[in-house]
């Protein structure tokens, strides 16, 4: 017998607050026309005033629960992939353990900037293959509108707030690349590019909280690169290949990038979960965000097999093939 873990649920939450392209003409030099078509971005999601990180993945969380059909009490820990905690610090897995009503189990975050969901899914696969949990709430959440320079139109015009969630639990496999959930994974970093995507404040150095800033051109090449990479690793650990994806569900940073890295690989825009146009880059959250519409729309479905890949500041970057 082979614990896998296998997705039980999933949902997510997105603000309220829809921001359309045309709102950043005001603010910068830019247009509908360079943002639609450098980033394939169309709109973004802000969180309203007071609305946190933690409040947003509560919300994501309790669809998933409902999603999965389960009650806070039988959920054993709790993950939560972000950079934009509500505080320095308890983590904001915390608070959304608090926000749940749950009383026991344990919760920790996961800060892998936009490749947080990928290396948080890795960890709650991980604590079920040891036993250390049964069911985990994986939750990517994020209020970037908080991180971004109001006046700097090649970062400002491409982040977004939202929050997705998955509920992981042990599940009898056999042990083949046939079985229901996480058949195989591929994290990677590398420290020497952290200056392509950061944010120039922090506790330890600034006392504030700071304003993102990037390389857009120089991590854009990066990213093709190291996707379809990793994207290849974490197949050929599970003695799959191309042919065999239902769904690529990629982080969503850039449409360039996604048809970039799909083409690579010979998978047709037809098989990849596509919402960067309505979300723009949520970092953690755009995969569970991605996740959660797509099998909502009846897209993906049980037995699909599907791989997720993502990318951003440290570098950090990583997939997951997994059989839903
Ligand atoms: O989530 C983590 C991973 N993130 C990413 O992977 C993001 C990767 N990078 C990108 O998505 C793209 O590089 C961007 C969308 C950020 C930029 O697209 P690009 O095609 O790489 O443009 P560029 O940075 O080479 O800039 C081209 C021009 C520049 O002007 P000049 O120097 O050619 O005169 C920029 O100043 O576009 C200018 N520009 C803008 N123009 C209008 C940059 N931002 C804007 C803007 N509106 N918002």
């Amino acid at each position: 017998m082979t614990r896998r873990a296998i997705v039980r649920g999933v949902g997510h939450y997105l603000p309220e607050r829809i921001v359309p392209n045309s709102f950043f003409e005001d603010l910068v030099d830019t247009s509908d026309e360079w943002i639609r078509t450098r980033s394939g971005i169309e709109r973004r999601h802000f969180a309203a005033e007071g609305e946190t990180t933690s409040q947003m993945a509560v919300k994501a969380a309790q669809a998933a629960l409902e999603n999965a059909g389960m009650q806070v009490k039988d959920i054993d820990a709790i993950i939560v992939a972000t950079t934009t905690p509500d505080l320095t610090f308890p983590s904001t897995a915390t608070m959304v353990q608090h926000g749940l009503g749950m009383e026991r189990g344990f919760a920790f975050d996961v800060q892998a900037v936009c490749a947080g969901f990928v290396f948080a899914l890795v960890n709650a696969n991980a604590l079920i293959a040891t036993g250390q949990a049964n069911r985990i709430l994986v939750i990517g959440a994020e209020t970037f509108s908080r991180l971004l320079d109001m006046t700097d139109r090649s970062t400002c015009v491409l982040f977004g707030d939202g929050a997705g969630a998955l509920i992981l639990e042990a599940h009898a496999g056999t042990g083949t690349n046939e079985d229901r959930g996480i058949l195989a994974s591929d994290l990677n970093s590398d420290g020497r590019d952290r200056d392509m995507l950061f944010v120039d404040g922090g506790p330890s150095t600034t006392g504030t909280t700071g304003v993102v800033k990037m390389l857009g051109n120089q991590l854009f090449r990066r990213a093709v690169e190291r996707l379809t990479e990793t994207a290849r690793h974490s197949l050929g650990k599970a003695g799959l290949s191309d042919n065999d994806i239902d769904w690529i569900v990629p982080h969503q940073a850039n449409i360039r990038i996604i048809k970039g890295t799909a083409k690579k690989m010979g998978i047709p825009m037809e098989r990849v979960i596509v919402t960067v146009q309505d979300h723009g880059n949520t970092s953690a959250a755009s995969i569970p965000l991605a996740l959660s519409v797509a099998q909502s729309e009846g897209k993906i479905k049980r037995g699909d097999l599907v791989l997720t890949e993502a990318i951003g500041g440290g570098l950090a970057w990583g997939s997951v093939v997994l059989r839903w």
